[in-house]
């Protein structure tokens, strides 16, 4: 055969990434819940139809028991991959997200992180077994010049492993976060930086979400790949590309592109209409009181995350007690309505991080609470439908990231919130490039500064809230998810057979 591989069933368009399309949770009853997976990887996912006919290739399906997962699962479509809890460990908590996520997100505390040390160089090898079996399973899944989109920052190698097992695919990899600039990037030991870059670039075409983590990704490979003549190709139309040489003196060309990722509105429009989420909005209503100017008087001040260190959501609260300090006319008229859902608790920082925004909410609402007011309300249990009441119920959303991919749920609260809300949005969420206009931009660092502008988005007038508030919405649906895919598809399957290798 032309493979070493049958193609028993063998997919045309392939997806692979680390987190699958739901989430498993065990109810009460020992049954399991299926739900949305969380992140903006999943939301854009989501748009798969059953009429691509993908097979959707991934490891982690749930945080549930991974054996009762398996049985029940079976789902047409999506194939988990049996790897080593332990190498995934390494390579998901280890590589993925304590190096990798943390230097794309310029997240180390700098004096004393990072540490690369033989524990790193251990799990490293566990990242690359991990990698490699994702390669292997998308070898032996695909069609003959099959399509394969590679998800993210935990799969960065399986392009190059991919190319070699099965050179007549056309492989896209598509980075869901932002991108580090070579002087964070280059803290990565040469060998290793050297290793993710030349792995991405095994791929035919690479996808960022915006032009700033692209031209990123691109001084990256100037500064690291020295020794590879690395020559930028920008021709008058079409897409940009990098040429670089391999060892043996093939020269190969890798096309990068942007690829924003929107809300998808008819499914956040039809989703936030039902009843379940008015009975949200009755609950949050109670919760949130009128004090003596009746229900519904009082302004909301809406935040959703994870609860991810990026996020920024210490300072977030900060601006807030900064605003009923200094500007007391607020205190009995706003409650900030912080979601904050718990995300990657095997890691200690995360959890330490999760117990610090509490210990800062409770602070506020102890020194400024009064019998009839509760300041911050915080809520921790991830639940969809409450998300959705807080959105519609948004006169101001705060998404303040250190550093942020996109960051859709600047873009999901415009589109639900029903009075039109002031966005109060970190200059570095890849989303400022298409909502900065309309929103009130900030430096996530700046807690006064952040302050003033929560202090200026509770003020504005009705009218230009609701005027801002339908442009941010339109912006933010630009790009439906849907797009975002077949574009990237389409994008792919343009392309030759071999066009990667220019000779
Ligand atoms: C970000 C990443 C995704 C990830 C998501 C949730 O959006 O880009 O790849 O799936 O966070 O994080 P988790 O570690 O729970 O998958």
């Amino acid at each position: 055969s032309e493979h070493q591989y049958e193609h028993a069933h063998a997919a045309r368009v392939l997806v692979a990434s680390n987190r699958g399309p739901v989430s498993y949770v065990f109810r009460e009853d020992g049954t399991l819940d299926a739900r949305r997976g969380g992140g903006g990887l999943v939301s854009g996912l989501s748009a798969i139809g059953p009429e691509t006919d993908a097979l959707w290739v991934c490891s982690a399906l749930g945080d549930g028991d991974r054996e009762a997962v398996r049985r029940k699962i079976g789902e047409p479509g999506v194939r988990m991959l049996d790897i080593d809890a332990a190498v995934h460990s390494d390579a998901y908590n280890g590589i993925a997200n304590s190096v990798l996520w943390f230097v794309h997100h310029m997240l180390y505390q700098t004096p004393l992180e990072p540490v690369f040390d033989a524990e790193f160089r251990r799990q490293w090898v566990a990242y690359e077994a991990y990698n490699q079996a994702f390669a292997q399973a998308l070898a032996e899944s695909a069609a003959p010049a099959a399509v394969v989109l590679v998800q993210d920052y935990h799969l960065a190698l399986v392009p190059g492993m991919l190319r070699d097992l099965r050179p007549d695919l056309r492989i896209g990899h598509f980075s869901h976060t932002p991108w580090a600039p070579p002087e964070y990037f280059r803290m990565l030991p040469d060998d290793i930086a050297e290793q993710l870059l030349l792995g991405m670039l095994g791929a035919n075409r690479l996808g960022f979400l915006t032009q700033r983590w692209l031209e990123a990704f691109q001084s990256c490979c100037h500064r690291v790949l020295a020794d590879h003549d690395v020559d930028p190709h920008r021709p008058k139309d079409g897409p940009p590309s990098l040429e670089y040489r391999l060892p043996g003196h093939r020269r190969r060309r890798t096309e990068l592109g942007v690829h924003g990722l929107g809300a998808d509105a008819d499914f956040l429009r039809e989703r936030s209409r039902r009843t379940d989420v008015d009975e949200r909005m009755a609950a949050l209503r109670e919760q949130i009181g009128g004090g003596a100017h009746g229900p519904g008087s009082r302004k909301t001040i809406v935040r959703v995350d994870r609860t991810e260190l990026s996020k920024n959501i210490v300072r977030g609260l900060l601006a807030y007690r900064t605003l009923l300090d200094e500007h007391p006319e607020w205190r009995e008229r706003v409650v900030h309505i912080a979601f904050a859902y718990p995300s990657r608790q095997d890691l200690a920082v995360y959890r330490e991080y999760t117990a610090e925004v509490s210990r800062v909410a409770e602070e506020i609402n102890a020194r400024y609470g009064t019998p009839g007011w509760t300041p911050v309300l915080l809520h921790v249990k991830d639940d969809f439908a409450r998300s959705l009441a807080a959105y519609r119920m948004a006169d101001v959303a705060l998404v303040n990231p250190v550093r942020d991919g996109m960051n859709l749920v600047a873009k999901e609260i415009p589109v639900v919130s029903e009075a039109g809300c002031a966005l109060v949005l970190s200059r570095e969420a890849g989303a400022c490039a298409e909502l900065g206009d309309d929103a009130l931009v900030v430096n996530p660092y700046d807690v006064t500064g952040t302050a003033g502008a929560l202090h200026r988005a509770l003020s504005m007038p009705d009218t230009e809230r609701a005027e801002r508030g339908k442009r941010l919405a339109a912006a933010a649906t630009a790009l439906p998810p849907q797009r975002w895919f077949l574009d990237q598809l389409n994008a792919l399957e343009a392309l030759d057979e071999g066009v990667a290798e220019p000779g």
